[in-house]
């Protein structure tokens, strides 16, 4: 019989499959129902804010040959409007990731310190958005930004879990895991999405209406795959793996890359929200396949 059961920067977890940030919203009943009824070990919200923001106009979310494109441009209910949210989530049987943003690393820490209030499992900030100091550049393709950001928060949110949410177009993503990583991070999440844009030849226009989106899915999987494997050569600290992953087989190749959980984005828009129980079967299946009792014991192991 193997075991799907692990624990990941602290949180315990009944199998290593976690819901992506930015998927299913910051909604209780919906984040419930992905636990309760889709099988996830962890959920993740929707990135929050420092403020209240509409997000980009439609359409802000199209379906690709490989994947889904995307540029719903962060829309949040502000830190400040989420009293009711949160008040459901107090009597919570899931563990809770809280992602939060910021255009600033005291943004960041002012977001992080009201969001500890209300004891999120672990809190994963998403270092791939604009720094406003640095000209809209994003936080996670510079290592003093990165660590300037995870210093803060981790100075706000002490013994809650950090997990820092790294970008792909980082030019070297492992020196970006280390610098977190020293910096008082307790796990990475890589990847975000990666950059990309679709043109309509007919009306010779982009389709987003933001002209450039986040490209997620299975076309992204190589990318991660990568990116995870050169993480885990260059931290400790355990590495919540995700970008396109669809089934079993996918996350186990995952976890071989160094993830000691993964996470399911849009596999949830093309398996609906079973997606994260027919993944753990898949998954159980094949360990059982290849006489491997325990996840643990496959994490790295592609690393020779
Ligand atoms: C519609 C959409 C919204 C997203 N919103 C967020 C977000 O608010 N914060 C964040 O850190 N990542 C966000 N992401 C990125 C996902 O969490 C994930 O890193 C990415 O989609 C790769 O995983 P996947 O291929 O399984 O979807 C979003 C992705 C999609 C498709």
């Amino acid at each position: 019989m193997s075991f799907l059961g692990t624990d990941f920067a602290g949180l315990k977890l009944r199998n290593p499959t976690v819901l992506a940030s930015g998927i299913l919203g910051t909604n209780f009943e919906i984040l419930k129902r992905v636990f309760a009824e889709g099988g996830a070990g962890a959920v993740t919200m929707k990135s929050i804010g420092p403020e209240e923001r509409a997000g980009h106009a439609n359409p802000s979310v199209i379906e690709l040959e490989h994947g889904l494109l995307n540029a719903v441009g962060l829309p949040s209910p502000g830190f400040q409007n989420m009293a009711e949210e949160w008040k459901e989530l107090e009597g919570r049987k899931f563990p809770l990731i809280a992602s939060i943003y910021g255009a600033s690393a005291e943004e960041f820490a002012t977001v992080a310190r009201e969001v500890a209030l209300h004891k999120p499992e672990a809190m994963e900030i998403n270092i791939s958005c604009p720094n406003t100091k640095e000209h809209g550049q994003i936080f996670g393709v510079d290592e003093e930004a990165s660590k300037e950001v995870v210093s803060a928060v981790k100075k706000e949110i002490g013994s809650v879990p950090l997990i820092a949410k790294l970008t792909p177009q980082a030019h070297n993503i492992a020196v970006i895991a280390r610098a977190c990583e020293k910096a008082g991070a307790n796990a990475i999440c890589a990847i975000n999405t990666v950059a990309g844009m679709s043109i309509d030849v007919d009306a010779r226009r982009p389709v987003l209406y933001n002209k450039i989106g986040g490209l997620s899915g299975p076309a992204i999987k190589p990318v991660a795959v990568k990116c995870v494997y050169q993480i885990f050569e260059s931290v400790k600290i355990p590495i919540l793996g995700m970008g396109g992953i669809t089934t079993g087989r996918d996350a186990i190749e995952m976890i071989q890359a160094g993830a000691s959980a993964v996470g399911i984005g849009s596999a949830v828009y093309y398996r609906g929200i079973k997606a994260f129980s027919l993944i753990a079967e898949e998954m159980q299946e094949w360990m059982e396949k290849n006489n491997v009792k325990n996840v643990k014991e496959i994490v790295g192991a592609a690393h020779g």
